[in-house]
């Protein structure tokens, strides 16, 4: 178990992580799980820390797990809803009164508590590919204390680490399972491409045959893509391509159909243009994950999301509330990924 070296480490991407030190994750995230359940007291772990957690964005799993695993881990998350403080801005950015300088606000936050979570995609950056994941960089830069990355517009590594405590509790092993990221469709197309990211590199990275579906013009982040390739070959599994759902769906043994925007649409959107990507999706209403879709994978294949689904459109009732689903396991294991980074990080 390789727990050396994560002391003050950013948690941004999985893709700074080894395969090892991402099994020592899952390992610690597995034995606080055991804890939790059995009601032994872990609260020695981060006692009087803080973590700030700054969000841009709404959450439901994201603010309460790392609310409630900071409590059961004896400290403190301190919620900063981004209307009630200065909007962090990059050199250049600034406005009087309105902003406050990134490298500022960091640098006061690491006087006061021990670590720093950032949720911020979408709309606080005008939907600028890439904006999002350069304020995360900008905050490490100009910080000693740790940042948590609680959803960039590139990367959602605390629900991709969750996605694998969740995977090796159902299947046992990565090793040789089909795992399937599927776009699916929904009438918003405010979604980043966050999770599907950072779900092909979490399961490339520890082995899995991973397929990769969309409809033309929802392809993810090349530069992405070509990492996963590599990930997966380095790690004994495979990483495929497709542009068609039910040909993915074939033999997998984790389906996961999840919305997110399509990229080279999002800079006309951020343009004040969203009539090609509206478009695109109308295109696209057949991606839905139903019962027949579902039974194309294997028999017992885990149905994952990462929740809010938008039910209806990208998934069925009866999928999602059926005996395959494993969403609100996979929500809990929010809980204690989370508590194995924040105790390995903090
Ligand atoms: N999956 C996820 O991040 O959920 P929230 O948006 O509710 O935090």
């Amino acid at each position: 178990m390789q727990t050396k070296g994560f002391r003050g480490k950013d948690f941004i991407t999985l893709r700074d992580f080894t395969r090892e030190e991402i099994d020592s994750l899952l390992e610690v995230g597995f034995d606080l799980k055991k804890r939790y359940a059995l009601k032994e007291r872990h609260s020695h772990i981060l006692p009087d820390k803080t973590l700030y957690m700054i969000f841009y964005n709404q959450s439901l799993r994201t603010r309460n797990s790392f609310e409630a695993g900071m409590t059961q881990l004896g400290g403190h998350a301190h919620f900063l809803s981004s209307d009630k403080i200065y909007t962090p801005a990059v050199e250049g950015e600034e406005k009087a009164y309105s902003t406050e300088r990134v490298s500022d606000v960091a640098r006061t936050l690491e006087r006061f508590g021990d670590a720093i979570a950032i949720r911020m995609y979408g709309p606080p950056t005008g939907w600028v590919y890439g904006k999002a994941n350069s304020y995360m960089n900008e905050f490490a830069r100009w910080t000693n204390i740790p940042i948590i990355n609680m959803e960039c517009d590139k990367y959602h590594p605390c629900q991709a680490l969750s996605d694998l405590l969740t995977i090796k509790e159902k299947l046992g092993t990565f090793k040789k399972k089909k795992f399937v990221m599927s776009w699916a469709y929904s009438p918003s197309y405010e979604k980043p491409l966050s999770v599907p990211q950072s779900a092909i590199i979490a399961a490339s990275k520890m082995g899995m045959d991973v397929v990769q579906a969309q409809p033309k013009g929802f392809e993810l982040d090349e530069e992405i893509l070509d990492a996963c390739s590599k990930y997966a070959e380095d790690a004994g599994g495979s990483f495929e391509v497709s542009y068609d759902m039910d040909e993915a769906f074939e033999d997998a043994h984790v389906v996961y159909p999840k919305c997110w925007g399509s990229k080279s649409e999002f800079e006309n959107v951020a343009e004040g243009d969203d009539s090609g990507m509206v478009k695109l999706f109308e295109q696209n209403k057949d991606w839905k994950c139903d019962a027949d879709k579902l039974a194309l994978a294997r028999e017992n294949a885990l149905y994952m999301h990462c929740l809010p689904a938008d039910r209806g459109w990208e998934v069925t009732d009866d999928v999602i509330d059926g005996p395959q689903s494993v969403v609100f396991d996979e929500a809990e294991n929010r809980l204690h990924a989370q508590k194995a980074v924040m105790s390995l990080v903090m």
